[in-house]
């Protein structure tokens, strides 16, 4: 077989050590052939390739990033879309496409699937917003750099009795607050799913100076107060119709100060989470996923995803797979905020 390789979305760490794997076993062990399609679905669409063979993956298990670019383009916001991707399929000879992406590039999958084109999804984000695996490699990553920035702030903010907020990723879900939040011991935890109360906020923060300890504010980007609406960079709007989340922790700096008068500064920590080699668990987990990709496009499988369920790695329906986002429970954050304050 020759199988077309792709990476869509945001990157994250861990997205060479899927193709790494991809590669060493449908080489090695089953004898296709591989071709990289350049920067998401913006490859298949324009015919963008790039070599990609044992040799060319070799090395790139602990880089960050993707060798094969990676964009948001949205095949099917393109007039003749499916069209060119199916003539540029043909051309380069590839028989199935794996597709390492998230909600956006995975729902292209899913669609291109019902459309006839065969296509094996690998779940990568740094949110892990999807919920039909119980983890997405990149996240782990993420919230040990979350974590770590946590830590530091800790220090100075109690050299200099203030508050400090530290902003992180995530899009409509608090996973990245709630992990790193509850690892670095923040004062409290604000996420999308739960709006917040200013004055709640504020008493938390009272009640940490009391103990003598400096208040460290974990936000999602993607976090409102009750009364209030999401923080957005500016109006402009992705292929897949998606803004730009960033501003909250500025806001909640401001509030803070007006209603406290205690000194508040914001980090918003933005990209570097998504930077740098990946963790340990995330290498794993890439690995698995590819490994268990490249078996399923061997079996001739298409309109599924890799998925991990505790320690097996399944298949699922990329349609049910990209039907819903998987947010934070409740009684997850109920376990949270035993610790704010
Ligand atoms: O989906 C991954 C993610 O990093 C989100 O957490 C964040 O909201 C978004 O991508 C940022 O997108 P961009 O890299 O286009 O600024």
């Amino acid at each position: 077989m020759r199988i077309g390789v792709l990476t869509g979305g945001g990157d994250c760490p861990g997205l060479n050590a899927v193709i790494r794997a991809v590669v060493r076993k449908g080489e090695g062990v089953y004898g296709h052939q591989f071709v990289g399609y350049r920067d998401g679905w913006r490859g298949p669409l324009t015919g963008d390739t790039v070599p990609l063979d044992t040799t060319a993956v070799r090395g790139i298990l602990p880089r960050g990033g993707t060798i094969l670019g990676s964009s948001r383009t949205n095949p099917y916001a393109a007039v003749d879309g499916l069209e060119l991707i199916r003539r540029n399929l043909a051309a380069d000879g590839v028989d199935a496409l794996i597709a390492i992406g998230g909600e956006d590039t995975l729902g292209v999958a899913a669609r291109l699937h019902a459309d006839g084109v065969p296509v094996v999804g690998v779940p990568k984000t740094i949110d892990n917003d999807l919920s039909a695996t119980d983890y997405t490699f990149g996240f782990d990553t993420a919230v040990n750099i979350a974590t770590e920035a946590v830590d530091r702030l800790h220090t100075t903010a109690e050299s200099h009795h203030r508050v400090l907020i530290v902003e992180v990723m995530g899009r409509h879900a608090g996973w990245i607050a709630l992990h790193s939040g509850m690892a670095g011991g923040a004062n409290v935890i604000l996420i999308p799913e739960r709006p917040f109360d200013f004055d709640k906020v504020c008493a938390f923060v009272e009640s940490r100076f009391a103990t003598h300890y400096a208040p460290i504010i974990v936000v999602a980007e993607g976090a409102t107060p009750i009364a209030g609406t999401m923080m957005t960079k500016d109006a402009e709007l992705d292929a897949f119709g998606h803004v730009r989340l960033q501003g909250i922790a500025a806001v909640l700096e401001t509030e803070i100060r007006g209603r406290t008068g205690r000194d508040a500064r914001a980090t918003v920590l933005g990209h570097l989470q998504r930077g740098g080699t990946p963790s340990a668990f995330d290498r794993w987990l890439a690995t698995r996923f590819g490994l268990h990709a490249v078996d399923a496009v061997h079996e001739g499988e298409s309109g599924v995803m890799v998925a991990l369920h505790g320690t097996r790695i399944d298949r699922v329906p990329l349609a049910e797979a990209t039907s819903a986002l998987k947010t934070v429970p409740a009684e997850l954050y109920a376990e949270a905020a035993v610790f704010f304050g």
